[in-house]
């Protein structure tokens, strides 16, 4: 596999974002000139951002599993696709060549058919990581049904508001999933949410725990007997779907800062191209290199650099099913020297978390073959990046630091690893094909450099959102409505004297906790259903290991006395309703919030409150009733 597209110096990233201003569509042809077609497109890219309709290589046939496995076949296949790292160091790690993969994806392709899957119906896939879980991805790519993803975090509360969202009829899970010491029965919070989501036909359920689960008659099935069935009809193959460019490829549901998580939907030809593309270039893939992402394939991390993107580049991609700190905090540095990882891609809070250990864990560590690091999720602050630069990459390995996010379906602006310089604290330059734009709250563009604003994207990419499912109103209000025209990305942003982006964090009222998005409006759904909460209002705060943290403002009316129990009884009703990612880390009783006299609460003053800050809370003239002010901040835990 060689990529004409690949980036190899300053000179020629400058070339290419020059072109890929002046001639987006000669550009982009360029690059989708490298995958295989079933039919080229009649058009590149057709699009306004008014309603949004944005179509990239309209009239294009393909199928992504074409391009991530048989057209690898014949020069990679007996090369590693896939290296599984199970969660105990003791069991035996996987290695599946393309060559096995593309046996295994067409297998499953062929289950799924036999369970009555058809082109376009949407399948929830509730896995640890397995790789199984990539192989079911693929699966459903090969035959044109759409996955839906769901973290293995989320509770049975949010799968169920995510199958009713997208009508989802089919289920792929396990009995349960290890993480570290812990083992998560998925398959008996599937049971829990299917008692809402009656439509649902099938459930898949690969063995992984031996957990018990209950298996109902004529909707549950064992993934091991249905491939078995395949197998007695002797593996017939799975010719993959003809799918237009612009088919549905999956769903994914992310927070936003007003109601429930919205799913926000990807489509095929673009995703495809601007994964690969991306991929190969900012972390600089090299035929043989191996390229070990830490993310859940539940995040479009995961999605994108776990699967696709290393797959479209016939690239060999290692999957862990575990967490860093078990046995020891040392799991990622063993990882790394066993395999011999040459690119490691993972998020600020788990090195801040790696960190707190000190350099114990990677005392005996060998860490050479390591020649590209990556960062994703959240600002970097630079003690964790000085950190990442000396202990892990040496000081001889570039860090590149990605900013993108699920709606963008690929990185947007980063350094490209050894080629553009990385900055610490800086995302950097953005792609070629990519061309954000600062505006301030009125809309008004900041042009030059040394300026602050919001960060919107002016030009499509092909890995753009197209609509958020069901519903899209919802995407044209989200993303393209705050400012005429453009994209906007809900993030702030600085441009320094160099023209290099440092991405600040969002602007609007979602937090990102561990990298993870949690919107404050979702938190406090959830704060308020339990019994005795009369009101409550959720801010972040800058959080050691997470970021943020969540803090949680809440008006009780309850009886119980102990405090203590009413707090922990509210922290499991967020878990059950949301999963335990949303567990606020504080939560501080107040008898009132701070609410201008239209009944807004000012969250800017809750903020810093939460943030410690004592003296300088703002105005509070306009408040309804200041006193309650001082009451929060003099009562602040
Ligand atoms: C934040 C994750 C600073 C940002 C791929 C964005 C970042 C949100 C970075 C998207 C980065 C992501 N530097 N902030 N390198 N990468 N973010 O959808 O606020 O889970 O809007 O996608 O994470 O989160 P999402």
């Amino acid at each position: 596999m060689s990529y004409p597209y690949q980036i190899h110096t300053p000179e020629e990233y400058h070339a290419a974002y020059r072109k890929s201003v002046n001639d987006p569509e000669a550009f982009w042809a360029d690059i989708a000139a490298n995958f295989y077609w079933r039919k080229r497109w009649d058009r590149v890219l057709d699009w306004n951002f008014t309603e949004p309709s944005i179509k990239w290589f309209s009239g294009a046939k393909l199928n992504i599993t074409e391009n991530c496995l048989d057209r690898h076949l014949g020069s990679l296949g007996n090369k590693p696709a896939i290296i599984w790292e199970p969660n105990d160091p003791e069991e035996h790690h996987r290695v599946i060549t393309y060559r096995d993969l593309h046996a295994k994806v067409v297998q499953f392709a062929n289950v799924l058919k036999n369970n009555g899957v058809k082109k376009g119906d949407r399948v929830c896939i509730y896995m640890g990581m397995v790789p199984e879980l990539a192989i079911a991805v693929l699966a459903c790519a090969r035959i044109g049904a759409v996955h839906s993803v769901i973290f293995g975090g989320f509770s049975a509360q949010s799968i169920a508001d995510r199958l009713q969202d997208a009508m989802a009829t089919f289920i792929i899970t396990c009995d349960g999933a290890f993480r570290g010491n812990k083992e998560i029965p998925l398959k008996s919070v599937i049971d829990d949410a299917l008692v809402q989501c009656r439509f649902v036909k099938r459930v898949i359920v690969l063995t992984r725990t031996r957990t018990p689960v209950s298996m109902i008659k004529g909707r549950d099935v064992w993934w091991e007997d249905e491939i078995k069935k395949v197998e007695t009809h002797g593996n017939p193959d799975c010719p993959a779907e003809e799918m237009d460019a612009e088919d549905e490829l999956f769903i994914l549901y992310t927070s936003g800062s007003t109601g429930k998580p919205k799913g926000v939907v990807h489509t095929c030809a673009g995703y495809m191209v601007y994964t690969t593309y991306s991929f190969v270039n900012v972390f600089q893939y090299h035929p043989g290199d191996i390229h070990f992402c830490t993310a859940d394939i539940g995040w479009i991390t995961g999605h994108s650099y776990i699967v696709y993107g290393p797959l479209g580049a016939g690239a060999t991609t290692l999957m862990f099913e575990g967490v860093p700190t078990w046995p020891d905090a040392g799991r990622f540095w063993d990882i790394v020297d066993k395999y011999r990882v040459n690119i490691l891609y993972t998020a600020p809070t788990a090195i801040r978390s790696l960190m707190s250990f000190g350099l114990g864990p990677i005392q005996d560590k060998d860490l050479s073959s390591l020649k590209v690091l990556g960062t994703v999720g959240e600002p970097i602050n630079e003690e964790a990046w000085n950190w990442y630069h000396e202990y892990i990459g040496k000081n001889k390995c570039p860090i590149v630091d990605t900013w993108w996010q699920t709606e963008t379906g690929g990185i947007l602006i980063s350094n490209m690893a050894g080629v553009t310089p990385g900055k610490a604290s800086f995302a950097t330059l953005p792609l070629p094909g990519v061309q954000p734009m600062l505006v301030d709250e009125n809309g008004e563009e900041l042009k030059g450099n040394g300026v602050s604003g919001n960060l919107c994207i002016r030009y499509p990419w092909p890995g753009i959102i197209r609509t958020t499912y069901g519903d899209h109103e919802r995407c044209r209000l989200n993303y393209f409505a705050t400012y005429p025209n453009l994209y906007f990305t809900g993030d702030g942003c600085l441009r320094d004297e160099n023209g290099n982006y440092r991405i600040t964090g969002r602007v609007d009222d979602v937090l990102n906790v561990s990298g993870h998005r949690i919107g404050t409006a979702e938190v406090e759904n959830a704060i308020n259903m339990h019994a005795g909460v009369v009101e409550s209002a959720v801010v972040g705060y800058p959080h050691d290991l997470k970021g943020q943290g969540i803090y949680a403002y809440v008006i009780y009316s309850g009886t119980h006395g102990d405090e203590n129990l009413t707090r922990q009884d509210i922290t499991l009703t967020v878990s059950r309703i949301i999963g335990p990612i949303a567990k606020p880390d504080k939560i501080q009783f107040v008898t009132g919030l701070p609410k201008t006299r239209s009944g807004k609460i000012m969250r800017r003053i809750l903020r810093k409150i939460a943030e410690g800050e004592t003296e300088n809370l703002g105005d509070t003239t306009t408040l309804l009733d200041p006193h309650v002010v001082v009451e929060i901040r003099d009562g602040k835990i």
